[in-house]
């Protein structure tokens, strides 16, 4: 304990001398005018730190210093693997399982145009998506603001609420050491698909000590089906991740059921029906024997129960500063300092700006709390935004003028009978997803942003080949899928020249036609069948 602060004390000295260096010598080097700090390398980190060093005007982010923090070994996120993952109940790095494929078609995954490498299968298996990663960082020669392997342990406001800078201190995991560096600017971008969220059942623990071999888990731990040949296995929730799971274990268990409960009010896809598996409704609760259903049917022979049941929204640096109260139920009405209910994080202003009263609107930013939404664009609109008043703090509302909308926005939600502290950060209503982002860039269009990178004019920042992309989800995995079994000369012909994001449109265009042909002649075609968006 004592060399760490020895070492926090130390880092602070040389920190500080180097500023003395620097102004007493006659290079007239001036202290970086900014200093902005990222926490986390997903898609949410890559894209703010791609906004902020290659969409804002040159003269804006003169002498600017930005840092993105990263405590893993490299970029991507959840897509990055976890090469040693530990057991339960210690968390693995990421819940990425070894065959995962997206559910969204890559050209819908991407930040504008930039799309994935040529030949990539539309629904790709994990490291192409880990790779984009990579190609953005390399496409504009980001790596010099990575801080890999170094965790963020705890960032906290020195100053009042009208100026102050944040106190970061990291821990860079490759020696050891605690360092402590201070910014005008935080932006978290540090996931959510990390901290199971676990339901409390009665009796779970004693069912699953009662016999050998059983066992209840979430589904962060799942990496592939092999280990459940033979048995029987009960998926429980409605979202991906059980679908996934699902899907991959049917072919190697004795018995597959999955239990879901009524869904919420959402653009979720429904859960499809999977051949071989048996839907079950909510688990009501578990005996030392059995598994009692909310009909009241039950099951006694399950040997694993895996819960797919999402995650929880915790942000243990902001925490541990001090600046991320956790509550269970989530306020209603003004509230000065940020709280989360695992589900909400309150009071942001669009899920991307703080209104903690502690500190200045624009101190702090979130990156990639939406769900719901095409993941990188979201981050990206979201980025743009952050960026933008980063650059001019004078387009930025007054925190009280930001309040009314969040209390707006609430009151629709509840007025459409949904309670904002349960629906939390998913995107909900006013044009979904799509409508999110318009809004955001929106903002900066109507305060003369228009035609700056990525910022258009006389037009929503979404393009239309996006919500395409996104709606006709399950006609472009149908087809896919189809293209994929018939070989791969046929996937190469798809493939064969597509390059531009343009390119990536027109073939996501013909394929949705090829395949609507394709069902017509096997009079499997239904035009009221879902076609969503696959998150
Ligand atoms: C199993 C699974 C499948 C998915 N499939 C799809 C899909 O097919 N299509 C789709 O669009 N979306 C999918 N998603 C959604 C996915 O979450 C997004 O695609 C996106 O990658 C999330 O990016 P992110 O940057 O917000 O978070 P993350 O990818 O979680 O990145 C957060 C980063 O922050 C770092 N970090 C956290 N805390 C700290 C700290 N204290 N210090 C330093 N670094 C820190 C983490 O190490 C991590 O690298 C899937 C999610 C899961 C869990
Ligand atoms: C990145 O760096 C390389 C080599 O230094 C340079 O040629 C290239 O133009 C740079 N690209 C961008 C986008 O700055
Ligand atoms: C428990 O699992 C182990 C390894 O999978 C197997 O060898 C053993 O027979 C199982 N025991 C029971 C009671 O099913
Ligand atoms: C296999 O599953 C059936 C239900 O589908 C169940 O009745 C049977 O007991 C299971 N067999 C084994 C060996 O687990
Ligand atoms: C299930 O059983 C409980 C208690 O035995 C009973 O109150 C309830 O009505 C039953 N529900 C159904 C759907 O049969
Ligand atoms: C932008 O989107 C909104 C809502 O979806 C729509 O009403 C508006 O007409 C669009 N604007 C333009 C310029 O297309």
């Amino acid at each position: 304990m004592m060399g760490r602060l020895a070492r926090v004390a130390l880092s602070l000295v040389t920190f500080n001398y180097a500023y003395l260096f620097l102004d007493q010598s006659s290079l007239h080097v001036d202290p970086p005018r900014k200093r902005i700090a990222i926490v986390g390398a997903g898609t949410a980190g890559v894209s703010v730190l791609k906004v902020l060093l290659a969409d804002l005007p040159e003269d804006a982010t003169q002498g600017w210093d930005v840092v993105l923090y990263e405590q893993r070994r490299d970029v991507g996120g959840i897509w990055l693997p976890d090469p040693n993952p530990p057991h339960p109940p210690e968390l693995p790095e990421t819940p990425l399982s070894d065959r995962l494929m997206t559910n969204t078609p890559h050209p819908t995954m991407t930040i504008p145009h930039f799309p994935f490498r040529p030949a990539t299968a539309l629904f790709p298996h994990h490291p192409h998506i880990q790779q984009y990663h990579t190609d953005i960082i390399n496409n504009w020669n980001l790596s010099s603001h990575l801080r890999l392997n170094h965790e963020v342990l705890e960032t906290r406001w020195n100053g009042d609420p009208e100026s102050g800078r944040w106190i970061v201190k990291v821990k860079d995991l490759l020696r050891t050491e605690y360092l402590e560096s201070e910014f005008d600017h935080l932006i978290i971008a540090n996931g959510h698909n990390h901290y199971p969220s676990v339901p409390e059942i009665e009796g779970k623990d004693l069912w699953a000590r009662s016999a050998a071999n059983r066992s209840a888990w979430h589904s962060v731990f799942y990496r592939n089906p092999q280990p459940f040949t033979g048995k029987n296995v009960l998926v429980v929730g409605g979202g991906a991740s059980s679908r996934d799971i699902a899907q991959q274990i049917v072919e190697f268990a004795n018995s597959t059921y999955t239990s879901l409960k009524e869904q919420m009010k959402s653009p979720a896809p429904p859960f499809p029906d999977i051949p071989g598996t048996v839907m079950k409704p909510r688990i009501r609760r578990f005996t030392r024997d059995a598994i009692i259903f909310e009909d009241n049917t039950t099951l006694t022979h399950i040997d694993t129960v895996i819960f797919g049941t999402g995650y929880e929204q915790r942000i243990p640096f902001l925490t541990e500063g001090g600046h991320l109260g956790l509550l269970h139920d989530c306020p209603r009405g003004r509230q000065e300092h940020l709280t989360t209910n695992l589900r909400y994080v309150r009071p942001v202003y669009e899920h991307v700006l703080s209104l903690d009263a502690s500190y200045p609107v624009g101190a702090l930013y979130f990156i990639g709390l939406p769900i719901f939404v095409a993941n990188a664009i979201s981050d990206y609109a979201q980025a743009l935004f952050t960026a933008h008043t980063i650059a001019d703090p004078s387009l930025l509302l007054s925190r009280d003028e930001f309040f009314d909308e969040l209390l707006s926005e609430e009151a629709r939600l509840r007025a459409d009978g949904m309670d904002p502290g349960y629906v939390g950060h998913r995107i909900i209503g006013r044009g979904g997803a799509t409508g999110y982002q318009d809004r955001l860039v929106g903002y900066l269009q109507a305060r003369g942003l228009a035609g700056q990178p990525n910022i258009p004019r006389g037009k929503n920042f979404t393009e239309p080949w996006r919500t395409f992309g996104e709606y006709q989800g399950e006609y472009l995995r149908r087809g896919w899928t189809r293209v994929e079994e018939r070989g791969e000369e046929y996937v190469k012909e798809w493939l064969e020249g597509v390059e531009t994001e343009q390119d990536w449109v027109v073939m996501m265009e013909k394929l949705v036609d090829w395949e609507k042909r394709q069902e017509e002649e096997e009079g499997t075609y239904d035009p009221n069948a879902y076609s969503g968006p696959g998150f």
